[in-house]
C-alpha cells in the first residue's frame, strides 16, 4: 500500500512538473526531495566483471580487493552505480552466467568479508551496486539440478522443466544459434529430457513452481541485504515464460515480475530492477507494469540496434522511430542505454538489408559475426574514427535515459576475435604500460590481455591517457560531468526537432526552468541544417562545449553547422 501510495503521488508530481509551463516552474539545478527515490532515472552505470578488472594478490585473476583499489578512479570518471557482473561460485561455461551457488563468492576473487569491505567502501564514495540476478537457469553442477536427475522423488526434480518423451520442437527457440545445437537435452542420470534455453549446461529453472519463486524471493532478500541497490535481471523474457509446445512463441506470466517489483521494494524502497529484455516496442508494456509496477529500467535493446544501423550507413528515419516507439514510458520507470555491452551487439530486430550493412561496415569478417545475428566487437575497433566514436559518445549521454558503459569502454579498449564466442570483448581491463596491463602480476591470466595491435595495453590504458589531455579518457570524464549538469537529460520530456537532413538528429529536452538542445551528425560529409525550437520566444542558444553563442533569425531558425560526425550541445535560453 505505501509503495502504491508513493508511486501514486510521484506519478502525480512528475506529470505536474511536466504539464507547467517551464516559465513558471522554478529553476534548481538541485533535485527536489523524490527524485532521491528514483535516483536510477538519472544514473551513470558502470557495468564490470570482478575477475577481469584488477587482481591484487597475483593469481590471475580480478578480485574484490583489487577493485576496491580502483574505486577512487570510478569516481572519478563519474560512475553512479556499479554494475557487478556475475560473482558467485561458477563452473565458468558461460563466463559466470552459469552459477553453482546462488549465495556464495566464487573463492578466486575474494571471500565474503573482501565482498562486504567493497559494498562499504563502494558507499562511502556515494556509489551504489547493484548486481546480475541470473535465475532463469542454474549451472548443471548446482547441486539441486545434481540432486534432480538423480533422482525422480527429490523435490528439487520439479524445479526444472522435464519430459520424458523427445518434444517435437527440441531443436527450436536457441538463444546462441550455431553454436547450441537443442533446446531439450537428454539427461542419461534423469532418463529424461530436460530444458534450457541457453546452453546444455544452463537447464531452465521452472519459474511456474512457488517453491522456485519462494527461493528466488530468498536469493533477492539475501543479497538485498548486504546493501545491492537493486538488481540487472538477466533473461527475463525466459524466466517468466510458459515453456509450450512452441519455444519461438511462448506465453508470458508477467505476475511474476510483478510480484518481484514488490518484494524488492517490500525489502528496500528505492531499489529497482533493470530488465535485460531485448523485445519489441508493442511488447514493452507489461515489462514496465501498469502505473510502473513492472521493472523500473530496461536496456533499451531496439533503439541500440537501429543506432549502429545509423552509425554504419548515416541515415537516422530507423533510429529517430525507434525512439519515438520506445517513448512513453511510465513516469516512474526509465530506460538504460549503452552503446557495447558484454555480449554481441544484438541485430535481430533489423531487416536483413539493414543487419548486412551493419555487418558490411562494422563486421565484414565472417569472424566479426557472431549467432547468426550480431557483431562481437567493442566499440572503438569497430568504428575506428575517433570523431565517430566521440559522436556516440555525446550520443549516448543524451538519450532520453541512463547511460550504461562497460569497463575499457571509456579508454576505447578493442577486442581480440582469437578468444571464443562473446570472450572476444571480455579481455582484462588496461590499467597502465606494466606487465599484464597492470591488471596482474601472474605469469598467466584468467583470459589474454590485448598485447598486440592499435588495441594493446601499451598504447591504450588509464595511466597513458589520464596523463593526456586530449585522450578519450578525459574526453569522456569532461562529458559526463556535463551531462550531470543537466539533469534535464534523464527527467525532462524531449522532442525531436526537423532538421531537414536525414543525417541530422536534433533533440530538445525541457524540464523545469531549464532546456537543452542536442545535435548530431551521423554523416561523415559536413552538414548544415536550419531548426526552430519547440518553445517560444526563445532569444539564444550557448554552446555548452565551445561557449559559443547565436541568436534566432527573425523567423525563428537557427542556422546549425556540423563537421564530419560532429555534435554539440547548446543551453536555451
Ligand atoms: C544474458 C547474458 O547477457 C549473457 O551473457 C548470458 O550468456 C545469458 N543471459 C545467459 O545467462
Amino acid at each position: 500500500m505505501k509503495k502504491l501510495l508513493f508511486i501514486l503521488c510521484t506519478t502525480i508530481v512528475l506529470v505536474q512538473c511536466q504539464r507547467k509551463d517551464p516559465q513558471d516552474t522554478v529553476a534548481t539545478a538541485v533535485p527536489p526531495d523524490f527524485i532521491k527515490e528514483l535516483w536510477y532515472k538519472n544514473s551513470l552505470i558502470y557495468n564490470l566483471d570482478v575477475k577481469v578488472f584488477k587482481d591484487s594478490d597475483g593469481n590471475g585473476f580480478g578480485d574484490f580487493k583489487g577493485l576496491i583499489q580502483q574505486l577512487d578512479y570510478l569516481k572519478k570518471l563519474g560512475v553512479d552505480v556499479i554494475w557487478l557482473s556475475p560473482f558467485q561460485p561458477t563452473p565458468d561455461g558461460d563466463d559466470g552466467y552459469d552459477i553453482a551457488d546462488f549465495y556464495g563468492i566464487d573463492s578466486r576473487i575474494g571471500t565474503r568479508a573482501d565482498f562486504e569491505e567493497f559494498m562499504k567502501q563502494a558507499k562511502a564514495r556515494n556509489i551504489r551496486v547493484i548486481m546480475d540476478l541470473v535465475i532463469n537457469h542454474t549451472s548443471d553442477q548446482h547441486p539441486w539440478f545434481q540432486q534432480a536427475r538423480r533422482d525422480e522423488k527429490s523435490p528439487y526434480r520439479s524445479w526444472y522443466v522435464w519430459s520424458e518423451e523427445r518434444p517435437k520442437n527440441w531443436d527450436k527457440g536457441m538463444v546462441f544459434p550455431g553454436v547450441q545445437k537443442e533446446t531439450w537435452s537428454y539427461d542419461k542420470q534423469a532418463k529424461a529430457y530436460y530444458f534450457h534455453r541457453f546452453y546444455n549446461f544452463q537447464p531452465d529453472l521452472n519459474a511456474q513452481n512457488p517453491a522456485v519463486q519462494l527461493e528466488v524471493r530468498k536469493i533477492i532478500g539475501y543479497w538485498l541485504a548486504t546493501g545491492m541497490s537493486g538488481f540487472r535481471l538477466d533473461a527475463v523474457p525466459f524466466f517468466i515464460e510458459k515453456v509450450g509446445d512452441d519455444p519461438n512463441d511462448p506465453e508470458h506470466q508477467f505476475e511474476l515480475i510483478t510480484q518481484m517489483h514488490q518484494f524488492v521494494q517490500w525489502r528496500k524502497g528505492d531499489a529497482m530492477v533493470l530488465g535485460e529484455a531485448n523485445v519489441d516496442p508493442k511488447e514493452q508494456k507489461p515489462y514496465f507494469g501498469e502505473q510502473g509496477t513492472g521493472m523500473q529500467m530496461m536496456f533499451n535493446f531496439y533503439a541500440n540496434q537501429h543506432l549502429f544501423y545509423a552509425l554504419a550507413t548515416g541515415e537516422l528515419k530507423p533510429f529517430t522511430k525507434a525512439l519515438e516507439e520506445t517513448k512513453g514510458i511510465p513516469p516512474t520507470a526509465q530506460w538504460a542505454y549503452f552503446l557495447r555491452n558484454h555480449d554481441e551487439i544484438d541485430l535481430g530486430r533489423l531487416t536483413e538489408s539493414q543487419r548486412n550493412k551493419v555487418y558490411d561496415k562494422f563486421g565484414p569478417d565472417k569472424s566479426m559475426q557472431l549467432y547468426d545475428r550480431g557483431i562481437r566487437r567493442r566499440l572503438a575497433s569497430m568504428l575506428g574514427d575517433r570523431q565517430q566514436i566521440e559522436l556516440a559518445y555525446s550520443l549516448l549521454l543524451s538519450m532520453p535515459g541512463a547511460p550504461a558503459i562497460r569497463y575499457g569502454e571509456e579508454l576505447g579498449m578493442g577486442d581480440d576475435l582469437r578468444l571464443k564466442e562473446r570472450l572476444s570483448v571480455r579481455t582484462p581491463m588496461q590499467w597502465s604500460t606494466d606487465r599484464n596491463a597492470g591488471f596482474s602480476t601472474a605469469s598467466k591470466t584468467v583470459r589474454p590481455v590485448i598485447s598486440q595491435g592499435p588495441y594493446s595495453y601499451q598504447r591504450v590504458n588509464v595511466v597513458t591517457e589520464s596523463q593526456d589531455s586530449t585522450s578519450l579518457l578525459n574526453w569522456l570524464t569532461t562529458m559526463i560531468q556535463l551531462r550531470k549538469q543537466h539533469p534535464e537529460i534523464g527527467w525532462g520530456d524531449w522532442n525531436l526537432l526537423d532538421t531537414g537532413s536525414p543525417s541530422v538528429l536534433a533533440m530538445q529536452y525541457e524540464w523545469q526552468n531549464r532546456s537543452v538542445l542536442m545535435v548530431h551528425n551521423f554523416s561523415k560529409n559536413a552538414q548544415q541544417v536550419q531548426l526552430q525550437l519547440k518553445k517560444k520566444p526563445v532569444r539564444s542558444l550557448t554552446s555548452l562545449l565551445d561557449k559559443s553563442r547565436q541568436q534566432a533569425s527573425s523567423n525563428g531558425q537557427y542556422v546549425i553547422a556540423l563537421g564530419k560526425y560532429g555534435y554539440n550541445w547548446y543551453e536555451v535560453k
